[in-house]
């Protein structure tokens, strides 16, 4: 059972609330409203500065990275619990996970869950990589599943290449053009490194793939392929196909 505290009495720590997976409890709510708060959805609502006196695992802070001007406010949150003294490794941004009744990521949460038990009681471990991580929400997921491994994020954090977009024909193309460039190009290494829960086993590769590629080597239990386009996609699947280990697995989007 994973104890945790929510930081921040927002829409999105209500959504934890309501819908929390079984291996989760909240322990309380810190906020530094919490001379106005009380109470929120059941909880206790602390101070920051009294955290402490909780027997936690994780701070979650619960604040929603697409609102503008809220990566400002995570990274102010998160220099303040250190302050307190909150070790950095205790510190997580939400995830999917928390948001689970989600109808596209509820499934894709549960299916790398229970594939994480799966290898578990087969034995199976190996490196993790997701090549298309965006601001890292999926990414949050794999770091809690496959806890001791070793955790490969590949992205631009800008956006799609030129080249890439020219070769792709098909409605992926016109998705892109149409807005998803200049949508998925609004994220950074910070914010998704805050996602993850052991920093210590993260290896964030910038640019594109699949000039990031190289030099990577290891042996890998399971991938993840996200770029959307049929270039970075083939060739990440080319790549890893040689690097999986007997038993793991690739998912593609
Ligand atoms: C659909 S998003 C990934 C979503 C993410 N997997 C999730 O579940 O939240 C696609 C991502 O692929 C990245 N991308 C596209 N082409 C790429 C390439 N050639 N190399 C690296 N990243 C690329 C984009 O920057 C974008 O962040």
């Amino acid at each position: 059972m994973r104890k945790i505290v929510l930081f921040g009495a927002s829409k999105l720590a209500k959504r934890y609330c309501q819908s929390l997976p079984g291996d989760v409890c909240i322990l309380g709510i810190a906020d530094n409203r919490y001379r106005e708060l009380d109470c929120f959805v059941g909880h206790k609502v602390i101070a920051p500065q009294d955290i402490g006196t909780f027997d936690y695992d994780q701070i979650v802070i619960a604040l929603d990275d697409l609102k503008p001007g809220n990566d400002g406010e995570i990274f102010k949150i998160y220099h303040q619990l250190k302050s307190l003294g909150i070790p950095e490794n205790r510190i997580v941004l939400q995830s999917f996970k928390y948001t689970f009744e989600h109808p596209v990521h509820k499934p894709r949460t549960e299916y790398i869950s229970s594939l994480g038990r799966y290898f578990e009681h087969m034995g199976i471990s190996g490196a993790v990589a997701e090549c298309g991580v965006y601001r890292g929400w999926f990414s949050g997921v794999l770091s809690e599943v496959f806890e001791k491994s070793k955790l490969y994020l590949f992205d631009s954090f800008e956006g799609f290449s030129q080249d890439d977009l020219e070769h792709d024909t098909g409605a992926a193309r016109q998705w892109v053009e149409t807005g998803a460039n200049k949508r998925l190009a609004n994220t950074n290494e910070e914010i998704v490194a805050l996602r993850i829960l052991d920093r210590s086993r993260l290896e964030i590769r910038k640019g594109f793939i699949p000039d990031t590629l190289e030099g990577v080597d290891d042996r890998f239990a399971f991938v993840n392929l996200d770029m959307d386009l049929y270039i970075p996609q083939a060739a990440a699947l080319n790549f890893f196909a040689g690097k999986m280990i007997r038993g793991g697995g690739n998912s593609y989007a």
